[in-house]
């Protein structure tokens, strides 16, 4: 590959509402430590009913846009599991509320968690293809098992958005990937369900076991020495998820370098610990965190991704930090989301969460007016949603 592509650009949004971890703990008499240490999460986002994926991801791409890409974006990618619609696109949705060009094609992605990172290797593709395009890839869900359920400590919602172009700011991918795919029942959501069905335990094994199996086939193919990678970033659906995987391979390295990989880990789980399960995603805030907090990383050094979507599809692959890639990180913007959050007590949680807009023919109005997002869901009249 001769010329670099990869990513240009990150936005991030995540609704301005959190419960406390060690709140929610006591309240369902667990150990705060259960949920603080052995599940890895500090704050959970709590999604209103005026936030679904279109409208939080609007609100993470509009950071990224400007005049100048608007006109060069030709393909929107957006990957979720939380559609709206199973039929029309979320993508349409998107180009409209961004007053993106009528001529850009615009698809929707399903692959579980997996589906931003489809995005973005479709999107290095069509790159390659056509060089002076650009590609906003999304990955935009809202995670939820149900209240009094174990799946409900990992719980969270959010959107990311990149751009995808030739000579990136940020980050180059690597030539190269890694896939492994077996059809298997760990997490999934049937058509009736606003909930995801989860056997919590045997995920997380698959979930080890797949990223054991991708890495070790990406080092067969690329000849890649794990003491190459200055960090590797994970699929964070609770942040001790990460840290399993990560350890399942450090035997493999030296001790100096295995000390390494697990303080640019802690980096990477900030954001993540601080807003719970983005899906498709996690994986992007948990790079973002790395790229903001770490203090060591430097052009030239190589991250490794592990994305994970159940089902289940895995994928390794490996990008290339670029010069000055603080300098097109929106810092600002993204601790702003982070740090002015309300915290919700429990009871109000726990309403919020019950408040979701009915899957019904029905007319419904949103609390929008409690959400100062740049782009909301007011509710639906007509069978529309407004
Ligand atoms: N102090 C410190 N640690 C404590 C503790 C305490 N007082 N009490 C318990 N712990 C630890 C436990 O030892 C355990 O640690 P290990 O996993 O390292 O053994 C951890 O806290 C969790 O405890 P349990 O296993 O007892 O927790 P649980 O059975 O209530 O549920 C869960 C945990 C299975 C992850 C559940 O939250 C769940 O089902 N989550 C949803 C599924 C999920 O996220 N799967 C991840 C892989 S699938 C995927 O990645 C796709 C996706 O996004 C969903």
């Amino acid at each position: 590959m001769n010329v670099k592509v990869g990513i240009d650009r990150i936005g991030f949004y995540t609704p301005k509402w959190y419960v406390d971890m060690a709140k929610l703990a006591r309240a369902r008499n667990e150990d705060p430590n259960k949920y603080l240490i052995g599940i890895g999460q500090r704050k959970q986002a709590v999604i209103p009913n005026s936030q679904d994926a279109v409208t939080m991801a609007a609100n993470a791409a509009d950071q990224i846009i400007d005049d100048d890409n608007r006109q060069k974006i030709d393909l929107i990618l957006f990957g979720t599991e939380s559609g709206i619609d199973n039929s029309k696109s979320a993508a349409i949705y998107l180009q409209h509320l961004l007053k993106l060009p009528n001529t850009v094609q615009s698809v929707e992605l399903k692959q579980a968690c997996y589906a931003m990172t489809a995005g973005v290797q479709l999107a290095k593709d069509h790159v390659l293809a056509h060089a002076d395009s650009q590609v906003l890839v999304i990955g935009a869900d809202i995670a939820r098992y149900g209240l009094h359920t174990p799946g409900e400590p990992t719980q969270g919602g959010g959107a990311m958005a990149v751009i995808i172009s030739a000579n990136p700011a940020i980050l180059s991918i690597e030539e190269g990937s890694a896939h492994y795919v077996a059809d298997i029942m760990d997490f999934w959501r049937p058509l009736y369900e606003t909930q995801a069905l989860v056997d919590g335990k045997y995920s997380s094994q698959q979930y080890i076991d797949f990223f054991q199996r991708t890495f070790t086939q990406y080092q067969k193919q690329t000849n890649l020495k794990i003491s190459e990678l200055q960090a590797i970033v994970f699929h964070l659906p609770y942040t001790k998820m990460g840290l399993k995987a990560l350890r399942a391979i450090l035997s493999k390295t030296s001790e100096i370098h295995a000390n390494q990989l697990l303080r640019e880990f802690e980096y990477s789980r900030m954001f993540n610990r601080e807003v719970g399960n983005l899906y498709t995603g996690s994986l992007y805030l948990s790079l973002l965190s790395l790229l903001i907090n770490s203090e060591s990383l430097n052009a030239g050094q190589k991250i490794g991704l592990f994305s994970y979507g159940s089902g289940a599809e895995g994928e390794f692959y490996v990008t290339t930090v670029q010069p000055n890639f603080k300098d097109a990180l929106n810092i600002p913007i993204i601790t702003k989301i982070l740090s002015q959050r309300e915290e919700l007590e429990i009871p109000v949680y726990e309403k919020m969460f019950a408040s979701q807009m009915p899957l019904t023919n029905t007319d419904f109005e949103t609390d929008y007016q409690a959400d100062d997002a740049k782009f909301y869901l007011s509710g639906q009249k007509n069978q529309q949603r407004q």
